[in-house]
């Protein structure tokens, strides 16, 4: 059997994932889940832990579930580390997201300044992880969610020996919503995507094989079922969309329609609203209450309210996929290898793969159109100088690799971003 060993295993998303691992009881024999955390997750691990018990428990499950604050044990000879932490909690979160706002930049978790300072923070301990891993299991398959995804596993791919790919509920969901917008499983649609993490166009849709792009888009102007909960629902220019003829990511209108995104989320500061990390906050606080209700041995669906829904589907499938030599194609963040030729080959994308047990190789996906390949290819500057500026500690190079955002406006914004990110995040920044 396996063992499975998940990093902030006291998320309110762990049942997210032990689901997962019951709906596939069948094709994946797990013996043992150990949930990881750190002193300061201890309570909540204990109440996502039991629950994860009791859930394993209902379902009929011989799997051991463990919880520990001894992140070695948990990676001894595990099968899969799966990381799903967050630096700094929630309130980190927080600063990230209002830090920016002070100058009229975009607040957001994972893209622009607020990204950057996660990604800093979740630097040093991921590089610990992949340590151990390399020590204590190093045929593991590390699979990353945390946040920013992508510049993480970009990090981890170059800068360690670990077998990595990183992951992400976006592309599972965009084809999820498009299979309910027509009404069919979503097994019978194909989506082709294309970009980076955050940053990621469905390049094609196909629905029974035949090309579905036009009504996806169409069905989109006035549909609002292509969203994720965590990001406001903003409509998307109709010209942009029939021209583009792409279905883009929803984090993409932090880049096209960055303006009306920063006036939206200083609008909601000022109604007191608060940023998304003071919403989860409070959604947080009704779940752990929901999970210490000793009754409950499912994954509630209020978890919903939550972003990263049904990331277990993207997760638990992938792992299915790897142990199983399935060959399925799943949308993982890994090595680009040729599959985009206007991007360099050593850098980490996100985009289709063909999945079994040697790993994901890219599927070949051709050439960006000039109305992409900018972006993307500016973006993974500011990521490759964030990841060196994380591994240094070197300020000039967070600097660069601030300035470089396309989010930020200039050097002056981000020599003081910059400031206060390091004054306000340096008990996390061991590097610095
Ligand atoms: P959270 O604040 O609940 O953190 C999860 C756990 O990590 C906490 O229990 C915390 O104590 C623990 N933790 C903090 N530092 C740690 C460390 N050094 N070692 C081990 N555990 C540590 O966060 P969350 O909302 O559950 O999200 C967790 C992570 O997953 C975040 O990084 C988030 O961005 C990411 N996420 C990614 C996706 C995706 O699409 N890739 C989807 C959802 C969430
Ligand atoms: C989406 C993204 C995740 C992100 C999450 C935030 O699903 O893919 O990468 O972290 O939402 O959700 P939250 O509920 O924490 O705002
Ligand atoms: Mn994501
Ligand atoms: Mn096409």
């Amino acid at each position: 059997g396996l063992k499975i060993a998940v990093i902030g295993g006291g998320s309110s998303y762990t049942p997210e994932l032990i689901d997962g691992f019951i709906k596939r009881k069948e094709e994946l024999p797990v013996k043992e889940i150990y949930l990881v955390d750190i002193k300061e997750g201890e309570k909540k691990l204990n109440i996502v832990g039991n629950l994860a018990k009791r859930m394993v428990e209902k379902a009929g499950l011989n799997t051991k579930v463990v919880l520990t604050l001894d992140r070695k044990e948990a990676i001894k000879d595990a099968d899969y580390v799966i990381t799903q932490f967050r630096v700094g909690g929630l309130k980190a979160r927080a600063r990230d997201e209002n830090i920016p706002l002070r100058y009229n930049v975009l607040g957001q978790e994972t893209t622009g300044a607020g990204g950057f300072a996660k990604a800093l923070r979740t630097i040093p301990v991921i590089m610990d992880i992949c340590k151990d891993i390399e020590e204590l299991s190093s045929d593991a398959w590390l699979i990353n969610f945390t946040n920013p995804a992508g510049l993480i596993a970009e990090t981890v791919l170059r800068y360690t020996n670990v077998k990595a790919m990183g992951l992400c509920n976006v592309p599972v969901n965009m084809k999820n919503t498009t299979a309910r917008m027509f009404g069919v499983e979503p097994e019978r649609i194909k989506m082709d995507f294309i970009g980076l993490n955050h940053l990621s166009w469905a390049k094609d849709i196909y629905l029974d094989g035949k090309d579905i792009m036009k009504e996806v888009i169409e069905k989109n102007l006035d549909d609002e079922s292509l969203n994720m909960n965590n990001i406001p629902n903003l409509n998307w220019d109709k010209d942009y969309l029939n021209g583009l003829n792409m279905l883009p990511s929803p984090y993409l209108r932090y880049y096209y329609m960055m303006d009306e995104m920063v006036q939206n989320q200083i609008k909601d500061v000022k109604e007191g609203k608060g940023t998304r990390a003071e919403q989860v906050m409070k959604i947080e606080e009704e779940l752990f209450e929901l999970y210490n209700d000793e009754n409950l041995d499912i994954k509630p669906p209020q978890l919903e309210k939550r972003g990263g829904a049904y990331y277990s589907e993207a997760a638990v499938s992938l792992i299915s996929a790897i142990h199983n030599d399935k060959k399925e194609i799943h949308v993982v963040n890994i090595k680009n290898n040729g599959a985009i030729p206007n991007l360099d080959n050593d850098v980490v994308i996100e985009c289709n793969a063909f999945v079994d047990k040697t790993g994901a190789t890219p599927m070949t996906i051709g050439k960006m159109h000039p109305i992409i390949s900018g972006l993307v290819n500016h973006v993974k500057a500011y990521e490759l100088l964030t990841a060196e500026a994380g591994i240094t500690g070197d300020y000039r190079k967070a600097l660069e690799a601030l300035y470089t955002s396309p989010l930020i406006p200039s050097v002056t914004v981000a020599r003081k971003l910059l400031d206060d990110i390091l004054e306000e995040n340096k008990e996390y920044l061991p590097q610095f």
